[in-house]
Parts: C-alpha cells; sequence; structure tokens
C-alpha cells in the first residue's frame, strides 16, 4: 500500500523546514531532497519516471494508447517562507491519483503524468511558473540559462550542480504537448472558507506583471541636511507605492503589491540614496492589468518630477490572464458532483503552472479551502477530510476528462 497523502505531506515538508516556514527553493538542497522523494514514491508505485533539461519531473502511468498524455500536478518549490501545502499538495495528490486509479483497476485512454514542476515560485531564480513555462514554450531557454541568482550563480550551473537534475533520471527529449491538464491546489484565499464550499472550479488565473523599480536620489547626513534640501530615494519610493496602491483600488479587481524593497545604504543617520523594489500586480481582467502597467509608468515619472529623484522602471515578467477550457471544467464540475458536493465557480489571483499548461493544452484546476485563506505562510492549513476530498475529486476528474477528450479525438 503507498503511504496516505497526508504522511507524504508530513515527510515533504522536512524538507526545508525552517523557523519561519518551509524554504524550498529550485536546485537547493531542500528542493532536490523533495525531487527525489517524489521520485521514490513513483518508483514504488512503478511508474515510469523522467525528467526534462529544466528540471519538471514526470511519472507515468500508461493508457490504452501511446502518445499525448493527461498531466496532472503542480510544484515542489516554496516561496522563503512557504507552507507544507502550496504546490506540494497538487504534486503528490497527482500521484495519489494515478495510485487510486491503480486500486479502482481504472484503464484510461491516454498515459496520465503525475507532474512536479520547476522552480514554480521564482524565489531562487528572477522568473515565476519557470518549469511550466519552459515546458509550454513561454519562456526562452537561452534566457533561463543565463538568469541569475541573488549569489550570481546562473540557473545553467545550479542545474548541473549537486542539487540540479537528477542523477538517476533519465532526460527527456524536448517537450511533448499533453493532451489535457487539471491541477489541484490549495485556494491560498478566504473564499471558499467564507462560502462554506468544500471544492472550487477555477474560471480564470489572473495575469501578472512584475517591474523593478530603482530610485535614485541623494544621500547625505540625517542630520544635517535641511528637509527641503533633501532627495530621499525612500521617501520617493513610498510615496509611489502609496500612488500605486491607490491607483490600484481605483481601477478595481485589480491588486498590486511591493514585497521587495533594499534600501541603500540602510542606516540609520544616512538618507538613502537608493531604492529597489519589486511591483507585483495582477488582475483576472486584461483591460485592467494594463491600466495598471500604465499607472506604474505614469506614477514614476510623476513621483520623480516631483521630489526632484530618477525612477527607472524595468518590466521583468508578464503573464496574461488565462481562462480555464470550458469542457474540462464542466467535467470537473461533473466530478465534484458525484461526490456529493456543490462545485464553486472563482478565479484564482494566485499564478498557477496551469497558467502556462493552459496557453498549450486545454487545462482546468480545482481548488480545496485555505483556513483563514492563509497561504504563502507557515501556518497553511487544510483539513485533513478536505485534502483528502480534493483528491477524490482529481482522481474523478482525470477519469473524467480522459473521456471526454477520447470522445473527441
Ligand atoms: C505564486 O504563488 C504566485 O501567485 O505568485
Ligand atoms: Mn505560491
Ligand atoms: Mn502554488
Amino acid at each position: 500500500m503507498p503511504p496516505p497523502l497526508a504522511a507524504r505531506l508530513v515527510e515533504l515538508a522536512q524538507f526545508g523546514a525552517t523557523e519561519h516556514g518551509i524554504d524550498r527553493r529550485l536546485f537547493g538542497a531542500a528542493d532536490a531532497g523533495a525531487r527525489r522523494l517524489f521520485v521514490s514514491w513513483a518508483r514504488a508505485s512503478n511508474y515510469v519516471i523522467e525528467q526534462d533539461r529544466v528540471g519538471n519531473v514526470f511519472a507515468r502511468r500508461p493508457g490504452r494508447r501511446v502518445g499525448a498524455a493527461i498531466l496532472s500536478g503542480s510544484h515542489l518549490d516554496t516561496v522563503p517562507t512557504g507552507g507544507p501545502y502550496d504546490g506540494a499538495y497538487g504534486a503528490v495528490a497527482a500521484l495519489c491519483a494515478l495510485e487510486e486509479l491503480d486500486a479502482a483497476g481504472i484503464v484510461t485512454e491516454h498515459p496520465i503524468e503525475a507532474v512536479a514542476w520547476a522552480g514554480e515560485e521564482g524565489s531562487r531564480f528572477p522568473l515565476g511558473c519557470l518549469g511550466s513555462g519552459a515546458f509550454a514554450g513561454l519562456n526562452d531557454l537561452h534566457a533561463i540559462e543565463a538568469l541569475v541568482d541573488e549569489d550570481g550563480v546562473s540557473f545553467g550551473a545550479a542545474r548541473a550542480a549537486a542539487h540540479g537534475l537528477l542523477s538517476d533520471v533519465p532526460v527527456r527529449d524536448g517537450f511533448p504537448v499533453p493532451a489535457g491538464y487539471v491541477e489541484l491546489h490549495i485556494e491560498q484565499g478566504p473564499v471558499l472558507e467564507h462560502r462554506g464550499a468544500r471544492l472550487g472550479v477555477v474560471t480564470a488565473i489572473a495575469g501578472q506583471a512584475h517591474f523593478d523599480v530603482e530610485v535614485h536620489g541623494e544621500s547625505g547626513h540625517a542630520g544635517t541636511v535641511p528637509m527641503e534640501l533633501r532627495r530621499d530615494a525612500l521617501s520617493s519610493a513610498a510615496e509611489l507605492i502609496l500612488q500605486l496602491e491607490a491607483a490600484a483600488a481605483h481601477i478595481g479587481e485589480a491588486v498590486l503589491t511591493v514585497g521587495r524593497l533594499t534600501v541603500f545604504p540602510n542606516q540609520t543617520n544616512v538618507i538613502p540614496g537608493r531604492v529597489v523594489f519589486r511591483i507585483d500586480a495582477r488582475s483576472v481582467d486584461e483591460m485592467r492589468l494594463d491600466a495598471l502597467r500604465a499607472a506604474v509608468t505614469a506614477c514614476a515619472e510623476r513621483v520623480a518630477g516631483q521630489r526632484d529623484v530618477r525612477i527607472d522602471v524595468t518590466p521583468i515578467e508578464k503573464r496574461c490572464a488565462v481562462a480555464m477550457d470550458p469542457r474540462l471544467r464542466a467535467a470537473v464540475a461533473e466530478a465534484v458532483t458525484e461526490l456529493g458536493e456543490v462545485p464553486f465557480d472563482l478565479p484564482s489571483g494566485a499564478g498557477h503552472d496551469a497558467m502556462c499548461v493552459a496557453t498549450i493544452a486545454p487545462a482546468a484546476m480545482i481548488f480545496v479551502p485555505s483556513a483563514g485563506g492563509r497561504s504563502h505562510v507557515g501556518n497553511e492549513y487544510t483539513t485533513p477530510d478536505d485534502l483528502a476530498l480534493g483528491v477524490s475529486a482529481l482522481t474523478r476528474s482525470i477519469a473524467a476528462i480522459d473521456r471526454l477528450l477520447a470522445k473527441e479525438s
């Protein structure tokens, strides 16, 4: 008998455990440990295991037909203060779903693959959905090779080092286009809990735009320079951030966050001369996302003029909002109904690997509730019953999607 989902998640959570949560960044020791554990479970269940050249790991359960597989999975990396379920749940649940298909003696038409995507969080290299984006052809491979982490280590070097690609797993050629994709994930927000729903069917995933901003003012002595003669980079950054917050609220159905900011020289008695920060802007509506992007440029120009500082804005990442496939959504909703639950439609403000895969294949997502809507924090929590219900919904959805796509081809 394979270990149950809950025990697997506990075991996985030991990789990268810190006092602030889980820190499992791509190609670090903890990430490699998590990928090895995923592979060991898949091997014990006799699936065919491969990785691709960006570090995505696949466990294949054959179907009647040879050819394009239906994929299900999520990521094993975390933000530096992550919880035990964001990503890990969907990757492990996909393996459990394959095992449930085995146990039920169900033979699918398509091969089904459980996948652990590499580097979804962008915590080490500055690119979110790195593995699934490369898989979907959205991220240029040469550009990925050249990405560097904060210590100046390139993606290519990290991949070749001890915690990079797994030494005992074959590396497949290219990125075979799947027949379909379904991802199970915790909601990471409060809506399902608030509405008393146990299974969400995702309608669309918000688009994202990220920018690096550098504010150049003038450093000086904190005691001697009169207020009216200062060109304080941090005050300017603060003003810009507040203007952007107001712009997002004004645009509506859009969010904007500055979660990372560095002050130079970061000394009590020195006027900040330079500030570097990153903007994360999102909306499921592309027009609103465009309006946010325009606001970033306009507000930066205004604050620079008013405060006599230089503000450089560099767009670093843009992912379009994507709708989930209506036929796959209907198949998921049917699976949820069979389990005696009412499917609850909702959009995802969080980014997911599904947003990349959806650009090359029909895709769907299932959400389970997050206690208090908490995520990207160490005390993320979903009840064991909801976690198990999600796996049942995923198994049934995979079987239903297999039937649907087999009929169409
Ligand atoms: C990933 O978790 C994201 O939404 O940024
Ligand atoms: Mn996340
Ligand atoms: Mn995630």
